[in-house]
């Protein structure tokens, strides 16, 4: 579902390689107290090395989750996480931006448990003015229970693009041209939560939360933020041209992370709203410079 022909692939690859572009800077390590705080259930949330690594578990009683201490507009967020091992069906492991209003914008990576063995998948999605229902699914071509991986979010004047380690395996183009709304003027915190949401995560619902197994653990470091914090002075941040994300090697994905773009599509994408016509019979305008992409 949702895969480009090869030979509209090799096309548009070759016109993507002419653009000069490059890997988001390497993120920092730096302590969860650095960047973030608690925001409920403080006391499901461990910190280990100080803080360098924190613990989020859910049981019967409580899920967690954490919120930044700043608000952003623009920029790279990271995070390393390894997420809950084991049977975590059920459960949903979350790390997205939103802004806190009521036409609120958002972008949402959000992880679906699995039984032990079966595949976790990994939910985006992004809100402008209120409006979401831009879901893609996919798999992932690792085991994210083994080991740290980094998620990681880029939000410029020009895309947004959603990394797995150095993959992008989304892209939301700035399409205020054709109409659509884009975040640029709404500061966003960065959250991350996890919770039982077991009337919908796995198998749409049909697989239920084995409370014997609690506590359910995923595991995070790195904390990464370099954004323009919004203050007062928010337009300040949109002053374009002055960050290094604004730079032309961030405007557009380059020739390898094009195609490396196209693999996930190809090989691990299993929903994308931009080919569901039963759900949207008219294509939302953006999807149709994100299959270009
Ligand atoms: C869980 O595993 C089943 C069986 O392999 C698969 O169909 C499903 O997509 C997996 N992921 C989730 C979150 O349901």
């Amino acid at each position: 579902m949702g895969s480009l022909s090869p030979a509209l692939c090799l096309c548009l690859l070759g016109l993507a390689s002419m653009a000069m572009a490059s890997p988001p800077r390497r993120p920092l390590d730096v302590p969860f107290q650095t960047n973030y705080v608690p925001t409920w259930a403080g006391d499901h949330i461990k910190y280990i090395n100080g803080g360098m690594e924190v613990q989020l578990s859910l049981d019967k009683y409580s899920g967690t989750g954490f919120q930044s201490k700043g608000s952003y507009l623009f920029g790279h967020f990271s995070m390393q996480i390894k997420l809950v091992p084991g049977d975590s069906a059920g459960t949903v492991t979350a790390f997205y931006l939103s802004s806190q209003n009521s036409e609120h914008d958002e972008i949402d990576f959000e992880f679906l448990g699995n039984r032990s063995g079966q595949p976790y998948i990994v939910q985006t999605n992004v809100f402008t003015g209120g409006k979401g229902d831009r879901e893609q699914r996919i798999y992932l071509w690792f085991d994210p229970t083994k080991d740290y991986h980094s998620y990681s979010v880029l939000w410029n004047m020009y895309q947004i693009v959603f990394f797995v380690d150095d993959v992008p395996i989304r892209v939301f183009k700035n399409s205020r041209d054709l109409g659509v709304r884009f975040p640029f003027n709404q500061p966003m915190k960065i959250y991350s939560s996890l919770w039982n949401a077991d009337d919908w995560a796995t198998r749409g619902g049909l697989e239920k939360t084995d409370w014997s197994k609690a506590p359910f653990v995923a595991s995070y470091r790195s904390f990464h933020v370099d954004g323009c914090e919004a203050s007062a002075a928010a337009a300040f941040c949109a002053t374009q041209g002055k960050r290094w994300w604004d730079q032309r090697d961030f405007q557009d994905l380059d020739g390898l992370q094009y195609r490396r773009l196209a693999w996930v599509r190809r090989q691990y994408t299993i929903y994308n709203y931009c080919s569901d016509r039963s759900r949207y019979p008219a294509m939302s305008p953006e999807c149709r410079r994100d299959r270009d992409a």
